[in-house]
């Protein structure tokens, strides 16, 4: 969702403002801005539509200066206008905003008492009122003035402000949303995402809730929420550029999808060293893990059917009870708790707000174990728990979650193994075998990428369908939803998933010769059940896209095309099963000729309700 930049330096921070604004359009945007300080006075420029085109302004205005702020905005409080992008200046001071302020109202009217004219439906042009109004108050001091301010901010704010009155510092505050300081030699930098300023530099400090910042170009000065100086860690980022460029690719869903092998090596590498230790998740696991009597899972979208996978391998392999619920649901129901059920967030970003709430709320109803497993560190979501184990995808610049899936769920497979182990109930023989599925697992996900231009035929297929339903069952259900889910988000066709045994209590009603279906059908236990469903469908007319295990003996006949994917994976198919749905998707979108990296009214970060 937005995105927040700043920079106060020697040279003209114009092109370091645009780049990151360029570097935070994954994120999902609808307009764009910047202001500088010039001259002691306030430039801006702002645009509906891309970065580029604002950038475009910016150059034709001859935007050139040392300080200066940039945001991307993804629309909330009012809509996609000019008006409403960011940043919002009020007599010479401008800032940026991400978040969203509760009580933007009650202070829309009191500043409109004081005179205050609003330009836009923002909630964010309070803010800079607001600070306006205690500047004339309180005698000119950029930071005073935001400390008072955000006493008076009830909601979420990353928030960067810079003043013409004030050329030498920007200032900051963050309470609910992300916000860090990058610090370069003699520069120095405020962002949202580290990918903002990896450009400029690595080192970087992140904001505590409630911590108000001043930024000049030979300091950063970080207060606490009582306004005391507070120390604040410096971290160095491993986000690397390559990580956030294209390289031979032509969308980043594509080149994450390739990355898979890479990324999931990467994650199980500790436990392909040292086996199933609870070290994978914190120092602190061993002892939570024995006091533990179920699992809770909380996640939202593609995180949730990770969770929902990782259900059948939790229960199945350490005999704990396990409930996965969407985060969002969870927050408002009261549910049940036991302080000794683990509660598990699983979240991309970090910063998913359902999740983080649900997460705060099962705090309340006296969870007393928290673990998270995140692909960003240092993110809102670790923060919050007791556990943590980072996945180690790389940064995801897709909308669509490909890499983030597979690695959650190689990170959940191995906390049902951990858990397992703990209460007994996998034994050494057992232990060798899953690890020995977990060494081979790259390789499996390498060779189904390599089913990628029979993929590309099938797509053409589906490029022109208005509807299309995936099947699965038992643990590879979650996968058909993530296939569902990944081909809706990025092609627009509408796509459902069903477990197969249930499609004759309806959704069959649904199939006729115009109804792709598409089906996983791993050489398991359930396999002969699933060749039943599949019968259900082909005598009603439907035609069947069938993946199939290379060792399951399955033939093509008319209207049912099969692809096969390695050998059966055991207990880790559902994540080589991944592999092809997610393809699919792809070739698709690109048939589609759809905006497959930024699919429309989608966000990369879900950072509001
Ligand atoms: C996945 O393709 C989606 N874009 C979306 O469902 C995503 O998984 C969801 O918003 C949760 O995000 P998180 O993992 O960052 O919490």
């Amino acid at each position: 969702m937005c995105g927040i930049v700043g920079a106060i330096a020697d040279r003209d921070v114009v092109p370091v403002l645009i780049e990151g604004l360029k570097r935070l359009e994954y994120r999902g945007y609808d307009s764009a801005g910047i202001a500088v300080i010039n001259d002691r006075d306030v430039r801006r420029v702002r645009r509906t539509g891309r970065v580029s085109e604002m950038a475009d302004a910016a150059a034709a205005e001859g935007f050139d200066a040392s300080l200066g702020i940039g945001h991307t905005r993804w629309a909330t409080h009012g809509g996609v206008t000019e008006a409403n992008a960011h940043p919002h200046i009020s007599h010479g001071v401008a800032l940026v905003h991400n978040g969203i302020i509760e009580n933007h109202e009650e202070q829309r009217e009191r500043l409109r008492a004081l005179g205050y004219v609003f330009e836009s439906q923002t909630d964010t042009e309070v803010i800079a009122h607001l600070m306006h109004y205690h500047l004339k108050q309180g005698g000119d001091d950029l930071l005073a003035a935001l400390q008072h301010v955000v006493k008076e901010l009830t909601g979420a704010y990353a928030l960067a402000v810079i003043s013409r009155a004030e050329p030498e510092r920007m200032v900051c505050a963050r309470m609910g949303c992300p916000l860090l300081v990058g610090i370069g030699e003699g520069e120095n930098f405020i962002a949202s995402d580290v990918s903002a300023i990896v450009q400029a530099t690595r080192k970087v400090i992140f904001l505590e809730e409630g911590d108000t910042a001043e930024v000049t170009r030979e300091s950063v000065r970080v207060f606490g929420a009582d306004d005391q100086p507070a120390q604040r860690e410096v971290h160095v980022s491993d986000v690397s550029l390559a990580s956030l460029e294209l390289g031979p690719y032509r969308h980043f869903m594509q080149k994450e999808i390739h990355e898979q092998p890479r990324a999931i090596a990467d994650t199980i590498e500790a436990a392909v060293e040292n086996g199933f230790s609870p070290a994978l998740f914190g120092d602190k696991a061993g002892s939570v893990f024995e006091d533990i009597e179920g699992v809770q899972i909380l996640a939202c979208g593609t995180s949730y059917y990770a969770g929902m996978t990782a259900r059948y391998w939790i229960e199945a392999i350490s005999g704990l009870p396990c409930n996965v619920e969407i985060a969002s649901e969870y927050r408002y129901r009261a549910a049940y708790a036991n302080p000794k059920h683990l509660v598990v967030t699983i979240s991309q970003s970090g910063e998913t707000l359902d999740t983080m709430e649900a997460l705060k709320y099962a705090k309340l109803l006296g969870h007393a174990h928290t673990l998270s497993i995140c692909n960003v560190p240092e993110s809102a979501i670790p923060r919050a728990s007791e556990l943590v184990c980072y996945t180690r995808a790389g940064a995801e610049i897709g909308v669509a979650s490909t890499k983030a899936f597979t690695t959650q769920l190689a990170a959940l497979f191995q906390l049902a193994v951990v858990l397992g182990k703990i209460r007994g109930m996998v034994d050494a023989e057992e232990e060798a075998t899953y690890l020995e599925a977990l060494r081979h697992l790259p390789g499996s996900v390498q060779h189904a990428l390599n089913l990628e231009p029979q993929i590309v035929a099938w797509a053409e297929r589906f490029a022109p369908k208005q509807n299309a339903l995936f099947l699965g069952r038992g643990v590879h259900y979650p996968i058909a939803l993530e296939g569902a889910l990944k081909l809706k988000e990025i092609s627009y066709i509408h796509a459902e998933a069903y477990p197969a045994g249930e499609l004759k209590h309806g959704p069959l009603a649904l199939v006729d010769a115009a109804m792709p279906v598409v089906v996983i059908a791993p050489n398991d236990a359930l396999l002969e059940k699933v060749k039943s469903n599949m019968q259900e469908v082909r005598a009603r007319g439907g035609e069947l896209f069938v993946f199939a295990d290379q060792d399951s003996n399955f033939s093509e006949s008319e209207g049912v095309h099969v692809i096969r994917t390695p050998r059966h994976t055991g207990v880790l198919s559902p994540i080589v099963h991944t592999i092809p749905v997610q393809m699919l998707a792809y070739h698709t979108a690109l048939a589609r000729g759809t905006d497959v990296d930024k699919p429309r009214n989608l966000a990369k970060s879900v950072t509001v309700e």
